[in-house]
């Protein structure tokens, strides 16, 4: 059984990715700091496999600290979640943002060089593509137009991913660009944990339908989109996350040095259509209004995933209505445990 690593591994897709990892027969040791989720997280892990997965309570900047995991571990694969990812937060606090997300990579990217440990799977996402000029948005793309400091965290992380294969390191690299990771494990054990007031879609619709906040705000009915509404690929975290099981697959049998993927469903949704299809699914009543356009959002992309299709042999399975209800199931049961 390969041991992978997984940095972040108790976060809302790298938790869903340790289930994934388990159920293809590999054994996942997650390294988190806690900072951005929760025990119960590791708990719902447990839940679902049927055993506490290994788990390390460590910062990726941390270089002894890793250094002694992968001595202790000695694992094969390393799929790197471990990041910062609120993009207003990355506005009013770049610092932080360059700091964590760069300097966490090329830590593990020094102590994977001197373990011998040669197969990395990196999350990005599509914020590095910006408005694409044409869409469905293919990887050949300009992939430099972020829009935030947390955009360009993983424009920069990617470059870096590039140059060593351009200087011959023997690291193999699978760049992952999610579009927009939604739902929760139909378990109902783990799911999104957001921090405060929620910034993503979903998770403000299904905290309004619990009655937590008072009402959704639609960001913008003015887009050149077919309902105004701003559109984008939702991906349900649980295909997401067997897309990492493929990358590391493809991993093992490339050659090749560095590649980059889209990972989303490959059709676009407004944002309407989703506060509809929640209603429908659900059959919960969500109070909403349209106000202006948030500040920094794009109009709309969608992905093309021909590629991860092609060369991961991998697509997704479950459709925006599923994402719905599991994270409408993950809602409730997390109103049942406060
Ligand atoms: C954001 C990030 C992206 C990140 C992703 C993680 C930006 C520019 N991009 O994507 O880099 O990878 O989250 O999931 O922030 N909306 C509302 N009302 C709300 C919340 C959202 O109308 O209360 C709308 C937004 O205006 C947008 C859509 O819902 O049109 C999706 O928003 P969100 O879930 O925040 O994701 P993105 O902004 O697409």
């Amino acid at each position: 059984m390969k041991k992978v690593l997984v940095t972040g591994g108790s976060g809302f897709i790298g938790s869903h990715t340790v289930v994934a990892l388990v159920e293809s027969g590999y054994e996942p040791i997650i390294l988190d700091t806690l900072e951005n989720s929760d025990p119960l997280i590791l708990e719902g892990i447990s839940k679902i496999i049927g055993f506490a997965p290994k788990f390390y309570q460590i910062d990726c900047r941390d270089k002894t600290a890793l250094w002694s995991v992968f001595q202790q571990e000695q694992p094969e694969a390393v799929i790197h979640f471990a990041a910062y990812k609120a993009v207003g937060e990355s506005v009013s606090e770049p610092l932080k943002y360059y700091s964590n997300n760069i300097v966490s990579l090329i830590h593990l990217l020094e102590v994977m060089d001197r373990f011998e440990c040669r197969k990395l799977v990196f999350s990005s996402s599509c914020t590095v593509y910006g408005q694409p000029d044409t869409l469905p948005v293919t990887e050949t793309s300009d992939a430099h137009n972020a829009a935030s400091p947390y955009g360009y965290t993983k424009v920069v992380c990617e470059q870096l991913i590039r140059d060593l294969a351009k200087a011959g390191c023997p690291l193999q690299s699978a760049i992952l660009r999610y579009f927009n990771p939604v739902g929760a494990h139909p378990s109902a054990h783990i799911g999104e944990l957001p921090i405060g007031v929620p910034n993503n879609l979903i998770p403000y619709i299904t905290q309004t339908a619990a009655g937590i906040r008072p009402k959704l705000i639609v960001h913008g009915s003015d887009y050149d989109t077919p309902d105004g509404s701003g559109v984008r690929d939702f991906i349900h975290v649980v295909d997401l996350a067997e897309a990492h099981v493929a990358a590391l697959r493809w991993l093992e049998s490339t050659a090749l040095s560095a590649d980059d993927f889209n990972l989303g469903q490959g059709k676009g949704d407004s944002v309407l259509e989703v506060v509809n299809a929640f209603m429908r699914v659900t059959g919960v009543s969500l109070p909403f209004e349209i106000g202006p356009r948030r500040q920094g959002d794009i109009e709309q992309i969608f992905a093309d995933v021909s590629k991860a299709k092609r060369e991961l042999g991998w697509q997704t399975k479950l459709t925006i209505e599923d994402a719905l209800k599991d994270a409408w199931r993950w809602q409730l049961r997390l109103a049942e445990r406060s």
